[in-house]
């Protein structure tokens, strides 16, 4: 993650997002499909309360399946719109349109009862930094909108990005911070790339993902690195793999940092397969 956020960061990057949604008719918050609450702002709920949302699994492409449909499943019975996507090839974002229009057909009813013209729906997309907002927005506009980088304080003119005739996007999306207080949501964050390494300790990010993998992904995690068996505790693994894959310093020690390093891009290179790290089962038990 590119931001350091502090008080006033948040402060201003909350200011910015209500700005924007006193423009739309629609939110969709974007978070990602392998960490869907981790990956949200803590305070989401609250800020875009005065506008309908729908809450978009981006990343579906590299989550369980099968946990992703859960989460589907969760939110389904939670009354709140969502989707699962892919904004890199472009999966499920027909369906966009499609269930804002629904969402909002009231809405446009009423306008239209009133005499008003029709006119697209307008959208804001809401994310946290690395959710993959930027290659939707993308995506949707099908061109390369340049970037605006995550700078809460950057103000730039609003401009609007047609996707076909009916939706309208905000080109710069609203920025939020994550729930970064919390350490496993942290872990989590970092786990899959959406947090840069050097902000939290690289070792303990992994102790987490192989503990992780052990309970969850077992097969997958001795497919990928090798291993006939896997040992109780996460410190004879983490010496297994460094020593599968030469992670070896002079004196024959285990080079800790270098096997945290690689295991960690293999997970987020989908090379143990496509991972969720969170599970409603587990968010309701928290
Ligand atoms: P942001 O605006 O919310 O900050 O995120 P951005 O679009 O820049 O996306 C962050 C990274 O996530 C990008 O990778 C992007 O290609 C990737 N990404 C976005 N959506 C999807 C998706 O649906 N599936 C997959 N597989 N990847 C997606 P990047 O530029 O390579 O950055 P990084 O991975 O090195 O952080």
């Amino acid at each position: 993650m590119t931001i350091q956020w502090f008080p006033g960061h948040m402060a201003k990057a909350r200011r910015q997002v209500t700005e924007k949604l006193k423009l739309i008719d629609i939110v969709f918050e974007l978070v990602d499909a392998r960490i869907p609450m981790s990956s949200r702002n803590p305070m989401i709920d609250e800020i875009v309360s005065s506008k309908p949302r729908i809450v978009l699994l981006n990343k579906a492409d590299k989550a369980d399946d099968a946990i992703t449909k859960q989460w589907l499943e969760f939110f389904k019975e939670k009354g709140i719109p969502a989707l699962a996507i892919d904004a890199q090839t472009g999966t499920g974002l027909k369906q966009i349109t499609a269930l804002s229009k629904v969402l909002l057909k009231e809405k446009f009813d009423k306008m239209a009862s009133k005499g008003i013209k029709p006119r697209a729906i307008r959208a804001l997309i809401i994310g946290i930094p690395n959710v993959g907002k930027s290659t939707l927005i993308n995506r949707l506009a099908k061109k390369n909108i340049t970037k605006t980088g995550d700078r809460p304080g950057v103000t730039t003119a609003q401009q609007w990005v047609k996707v076909g005739q009916e939706l309208e996007l905000l080109d710069t999306p609203g920025i939020l911070w994550p729930k970064f207080e919390d350490q496993l949501v942290g872990f989590k964050l970092a786990t899959t790339g959406a947090i840069k390494d050097a902000i939290l300790n690289l070792q303990e990010v992994t102790v987490f993902a192989l503990n992780f993998l052990k309970e969850h992904y077992p097969k997958r995690l001795m497919g990928r690195f090798h291993l006939d068996e896997l040992p109780d505790e996460v410190v004879p693994l983490f010496d297994e793999i460094g020593k599968k894959r030469g992670c070896i310093m002079p004196g024959g020690y285990i080079d800790y940092d270098k096997t945290s390093e690689l295991v960690l891009r293999e997970i987020r290179a989908d090379k143990l397969g496509r991972l969720s790290f969170e599970t409603p089962k587990q968010f309701i038990e928290q």
